[in-house]
């Protein structure tokens, strides 16, 4: 078979980020310029910020992710691209590099939902991973439960009715004067907490649904009530008691799902599943069930373009292209 080199782009929240894949599993470069320090001071990404600075560094970007793969922009075979869901201003910027570098270069252009790209980064951690599994996609601003029948055939079996469980992590955060983004500070702090120190309570959501803002409030409830009443909080004890609320919902209804419709893989996904707590309470689990468990590496499951190439590259195999009509979907579902 010949070597089908990929450009991966993607800008949809707050990474600019360009990768160089050799068919589906090999990885040249995986570049990634993070805006989270230019934020940071704001508590939460602001948009027009995003967008501004990822006109600054797209071309750089690419241009680093090319040399790092020591291939010329002549040698690419075809682009993918995130089209959404995202910030439309930043997605605009990825789509029109992607546009522009397609046309030129008389290559296709794939048009690649980032929600899909989350759960192809186990590709490139697990070459050995393939469909049917179960995959738990969890970030900043969804949570999903999907059945990965076939590389482009896939079915939504759950998913969030309001907030994402990054939402929850990231909201709890800024309240309790924690840098942005939150999740990372709450696990770190988790693991000097007690989990048992607070019961916080599980909401009632039927079949793989999910809902995260009822737990939020009553975390945001608990630690204002105390700041009122004057009373002592340990952050750590709330941090670790949240933490272990989310992961232990994500986890039931992951297992019983995999039951329920008989896959023996579950594949973690999103910028959520680099949760310490959330990937060894879910190994652990599959071990006991012997169900197979993957999660891709840390640097894999934040958003990056090397998994936007992979989502990429399979959509390019069923001919699966976009032209230059191609615009960006902010809300675009699984
Ligand atoms: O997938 P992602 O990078 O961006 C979106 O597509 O949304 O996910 C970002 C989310 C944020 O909410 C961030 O706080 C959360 O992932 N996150 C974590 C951890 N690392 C990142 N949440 C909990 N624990 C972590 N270690
Ligand atoms: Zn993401």
């Amino acid at each position: 078979m010949d070597k089908i080199l990929t450009l991966g782009i993607e800008t949809s929240c707050d990474e600019t980020a360009a990768a160089v894949l050799c068919n589906g599993r090999e990885l040249l470069s995986n570049v990634i310029s993070t805006q989270i320090p230019l934020h940071q001071k704001f508590g939460g990404v602001v948009p027009e910020i995003a967008s501004r600075k990822h006109i600054v560094n797209i071309m750089p970007v690419i241009d680093e992710a090319l040399t790092k793969a020591g291939v010329e922009l002549g040698e690419i075979n075809q682009i993918a691209v995130t089209f959404g869901p995202g910030l439309a201003g930043a997605l605009l910027v990825g789509l029109s590099a992607a546009k522009s570098l397609a046309y030129a270069l008389k290559i296709p252009l794939v048009a690649v939902n980032h929600l899909e790209g989350h759960i192809f980064a186990n590709f490139l951690s697990a070459p050995e991973l393939e469909p049917p599994f179960l995959s738990l996609v969890v970030s900043g601003g969804h949570t999903a439960l999907i059945n990965m029948i076939d590389y482009n055939r896939f079915e939504l079996l759950g998913q969030s009715r309001d907030d994402a469980a990054g939402e929850a992590f990231d909201k709890i955060a800024r309240v309790m004067g924690l840098p942005y983004p939150g999740g990372p500070e709450i696990d770190k702090l988790a693991k000097i907490g007690d989990a048992t120190a607070v019961t916080f309570p599980h909401p009632k959501v039927d079949g793989y649904d999910f809902s995260f803002s009822g737990l939020k409030s009553a975390v945001l409830n608990f630690l204002n009530t105390a700041q009122m009443k004057g009373e002592f909080v340990n952050v750590a004890d709330v941090a670790a008691s949240f933490q272990k609320t989310v992961v232990d919902i994500l986890a039931e209804k992951t297992l019983s799902a995999a039951e329920k419709f008989k896959l023996n893989k579950i594949v973690l996904a999103g910028g959520v599943a680099a949760n310490s707590s959330l990937e060894k309470t879910l190994r652990e689990a599959c071990q006991r069930r012997g169900f197979e468990f993957f999660y891709p590496s840390k640097i894999l499951c934040t958003d990056n373009a090397a998994m936007i190439a992979c989502r990429g590259y399979y959509q390019s195999l069923e001919k699966n292209f976009a032209n230059s009509t191609l615009n960006a979907v902010p809300n675009l579902g699984l």
